[in-house]
């Protein structure tokens, strides 16, 4: 059996136990549509439903649907139209059409149509704004429990999807190359963000997120994404954080540079990388993600005490949550046909929830990590001065080593993991990048 049939079988598996558990018969994933701006004719980027990706490797097929009921072959509906107006995605033969039944429709009404009563037993997953959606006579419209149940599910990835998402990585790192070598033959960041583009032939609008290209002091900005047309005088650092997508899965990778040929910028960014590393290589299937958010907590701690920018031991810069000030946001997130995936925090296919340490609100991920699980692996330090704000006059703050740092922004290193039980867990991006002699 193929990757991708071994694929949708496990999907198929998944829908039938959540289906049974929940208690609905059958579902009706609704691949979505563009929406358009108030009083205006121009769509917005459409994105696909991601229950509807997670069976199919289409991207481009707003307006249709995949009917499934447990013990049949999916009914996929592929809107196709007659429209003089726009060109179509044109839908290569895949594989993915031997295993349903394809119903090609030029009119979107035409599914309530083809599927009669069925629809009244079918529960719907999608989005349903506007029609044909928002008539269908279904018995119910994105259930919790059964969005939530298959969400958890969803966690675990299947060897066809790693393998997206290592192809996903392997484009992102393509580009991330350029953008670096663009940085230090002395681009803007917009010049930073063309050359990224263009080194894999992709529009804004083909990336999973607003990649976050940022010189010097606006690493510092978490979500960076407004691109300066100049480049600052002196160019100092660069934060790159910026993806790409394989048939719907995402890459997430970041990366810091700096035109320093050593001092404590350069030396930070190298302890940083170590102390990621580290963190990966000490994965345990079975240790819960938010112990490993609080292990870098420790690192960040060590950071602080090592590089001057605090004063006192690392056990007090960490109780008095220092750290907090310099790593404010989570180690990092699942990722797969969502940048940040869905069920993080979620304890139990039921719905239940792991408990939220109310000191670290932007941690998306607390689940126990078990293995064929993908999640991304992403410690920063930063200089944010309204996070440091609190502590004017504080001694306790190297205020002196701090406005030495300020000006570099900060650091953040991203890497995508997948959990093994063995222990040898498989760094899709690291592995990406070694493919391409990079280290
Ligand atoms: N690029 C968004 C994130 O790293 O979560
Ligand atoms: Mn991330
Ligand atoms: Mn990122």
């Amino acid at each position: 059996m193929s990757s991708y049939a071994q694929h949708l079988s496990t999907v198929s598996a998944r829908f039938d136990e959540a289906l049974a558990a929940t208690g609905y018969d059958a579902v009706i994933i609704y691949a979505g549509q563009p929406r358009y701006a108030f009083q205006d004719d121009n769509p917005y980027a459409y994105r696909v439903n991601p229950l509807f990706k997670y069976w199919l490797p289409l991207t481009h097929s707003p307006q249709s649907a995949l009917y499934y009921k447990p013990g049949h072959k999916p009914v996929v509906f592929l809107y196709q139209p007659r429209d003089f107006w726009h060109a179509q995605v044109a839908i290569a033969a895949g594989e993915w059409q031997q295993h349903v039944d394809l119903v090609v429709i030029d009119d979107p009404l035409k599914i309530a149509a083809h599927l009669g009563d069925k629809l009244k037993q079918a529960v719907l997953l999608g989005e349903d704004f506007a029609e044909p959606a928002s008539s269908w006579p279904v018995s119910q419209r994105n259930p919790q429990a059964l969005l939530d149940y298959l969400h958890y599910q969803r966690a675990v990835k299947t060897a066809w999807e790693i393998d997206n998402l290592r192809i996903a990585n392997e484009r992102a790192t393509r580009a991330h190359v350029a953008a670096r070598d663009a940085f230090f033959a002395g681009a803007s960041e917009l010049g930073i963000q063309q050359a990224y583009l263009a080194a894999i032939d992709a529009r804004e609008i083909d990336m999973p997120y607003n990649n976050i290209v940022a010189l010097n002091e606006h690493g510092a900005i978490l979500h960076y994404d407004i691109y300066q047309h100049q480049a600052p005088q002196p160019v100092r650092s660069f934060l790159i954080d910026a993806g790409a997508y394989y048939h719907g899965y995402c890459a997430d990778i970041t990366r810091t540079y700096t035109t320093q040929t050593n001092g404590f910028f350069a030396e930070l960014i190298a302890a940083m990388d170590a102390k990621q590393r580290g963190l990966i290589d000490s994965i345990q299937v079975g240790q819960s993600y938010a112990d490993l958010h609080v292990a870098q907590h420790h690192n960040t701690a060590q950071l602080l005490h090592d590089f001057g920018l605090m004063n006192g031991s690392v056990e007090s810069i960490l109780a008095q949550g220092y750290t907090r000030a310099f790593f404010p946001h989570g180690l990092g997130h699942l990722i797969g046909l969502q940048v940040h995936d869905v069920a993080g925090h979620l304890k139990n296919p039921q719905g239940e929830l792991h408990e939220r340490d109310p000191n670290h609100p932007f941690l998306r991920l607390t689940r126990t990590m078990e293995e064929g699980q993908v999640f991304t692996i992403e410690p920063g330090l930063y200089v944010i001065d309204q996070l440091l704000e609190p502590y004017a006059g504080n001694t306790d703050f190297n205020w002196q080593r701090i406005d030495e740092l300020r000006p570099y922004g900060g650091v953040r290193i991203e890497d995508s993991v997948v959990a093994s039980a063995s222990g040898k867990h498989q760094n899709l991006t690291r592995d990406a990048f070694a493919k391409l002699g990079v280290r």
